[in-house]
């Protein structure tokens, strides 16, 4: 049997590979494009040597709880590991050749470049951009095949630790329901995207249904293709718009949402967390994970300022000084819990039981 000391130190280990691979991508990235497009360089405000201790300190403490939450069953320590190094090895390259073309796009100005063949009827008006400067939008499997590692770059390799987030809320959320059999309980992930999210999931809730839902049918079948490459995980995937789900009312006992509200305009997100209502059963959670703000985080403020100045996050700077909380108080959620771990923070709520 394996030492936990040493899982532990291979963890970090891993993670301290990945942040340091992050970092460097990011550092010759900036340098090539200072090279190469130097006249699409946005102005952002230089970060000080306090601010990166603080970050690197914040980072640490994502770890551990990370540690932490898999030591107590939360999840399978196996989930700290599950990393597609051979798929992202072969994906990095790719990053590279798709770079120009955001550097000119960025340059440009051009945020709305999305593949003609994209019917714009069936899309909102706000989700045919080019978030993030991203060749072809959400709308291409060029662009959902890239999606996870250049996440995993921006977060120096702690999207999926902060994805976990979800996880102890959600199976506490759960217990209301104790007395029914576990496989008839249903737990939707919107906004899904390539679902990594479904995989952490079912690791930690091996019997429930789990349901997965976007707007994009590429990112949809990259999540697909995650799910199938793995034996004995089953998910449904359906492509809808969280504003406007195709499910029936109180048909859920859990949804969770991982970044999708920073890429909302303020009355879509309004529109999801009222859908989200009408989806759950009394008693049921929603967990809503996304970035932090300037209220709960205003020592990164910094960080939040320059991310929306670097990138197209064109309701970014909206969402940061956005009241989620009396979103959420608004539309009838209580028991609201709010949490900051890194960049991310979870809000856990509930649809009160009928009187
Ligand atoms: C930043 S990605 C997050 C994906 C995933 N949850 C994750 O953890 O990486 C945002 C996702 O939201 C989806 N999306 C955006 N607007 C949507 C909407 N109105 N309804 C459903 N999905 C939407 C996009 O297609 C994309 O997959």
């Amino acid at each position: 049997m394996t030492s936990p000391n040493l899982v532990k130190i291979a963890y970090q280990t891993l993670q301290g590979g990945k942040g340091l691979a992050g970092l460097v991508h990011k550092e010759l990235s900036t340098k090539v494009m200072e090279l190469f497009s130097p006249g699409g360089i946005p102005v952002t405000t230089p970060v000080s040597k306090e601010l990166l201790k603080e970050l690197r300190h914040s980072m640490s403490l994502l770890e551990k709880v990370d540690w932490e939450e898999a030591e107590q069953g939360i999840y399978p320590t196996t989930q700290l590991f599950d990393t597609p190094w051979l798929d992202w090895a072969s994906k990095y390259p790719l990053i590279w050749r798709d770079l120009p073309s955001t550097w000119e796009r960025r340059k440009r100005r051009n945020t709305r470049e999305i593949p003609k063949n994209i019917d714009p009827e069936i899309y909102p008006d706000y989700y045919l951009q080019n978030f993030h400067h991203q060749t072809d939008g959400y709308l291409s499997d060029h662009s959902a095949g890239l999606y996870d590692l250049q996440v995993e770059i921006l977060f120096n390799g702690t999207a999926d630790a902060m994805r976990r987030r979800v996880l102890a809320p959600l199976k506490l959320g759960l217990r209301r329901f104790h007395s029914r059999n576990p496989a008839s309980l249903r737990v939707l992930d919107i906004a899904t995207g390539t679902g990594r999210t479904l995989l952490q999931i079912r690791s930690a809730l091996p019997e429930v249904e789990l349901i997965g839902m976007d707007l994009s049918t590429s990112y949809l079948r990259q999540a697909s293709r995650l799910i199938n490459s793995r034996n004995n995980e089953l998910a449904q995937l359906v492509r809808g718009n969280a504003e406007k789900m195709p499910f029936a009312d109180e048909s859920m006992q859990a949804i969770t949402c991982i970044f999708l509200f920073h890429e909302l305009p303020p009355k879509a997100r309004q529109n999801v967390i009222e859908e989200c209502w009408r989806v759950l059963e009394p008693g049921g959670s929603f967990i809503l994970a996304d970035s932090i703000q300037l209220a709960d985080s205003p020592s990164f403020s910094t960080l939040l300022e320059n991310f929306y100045k670097f990138f197209h996050e064109p309701y970014y700077k909206d969402y940061i000084n956005d009241d989620i909380e009396l979103r959420l108080k608004n539309s009838q959620f209580e028991c609201i819990k709010a949490q900051s771990h890194f960049m991310t923070r979870i809000w856990n709520a509930m649809k009160p039981f009928a009187n």
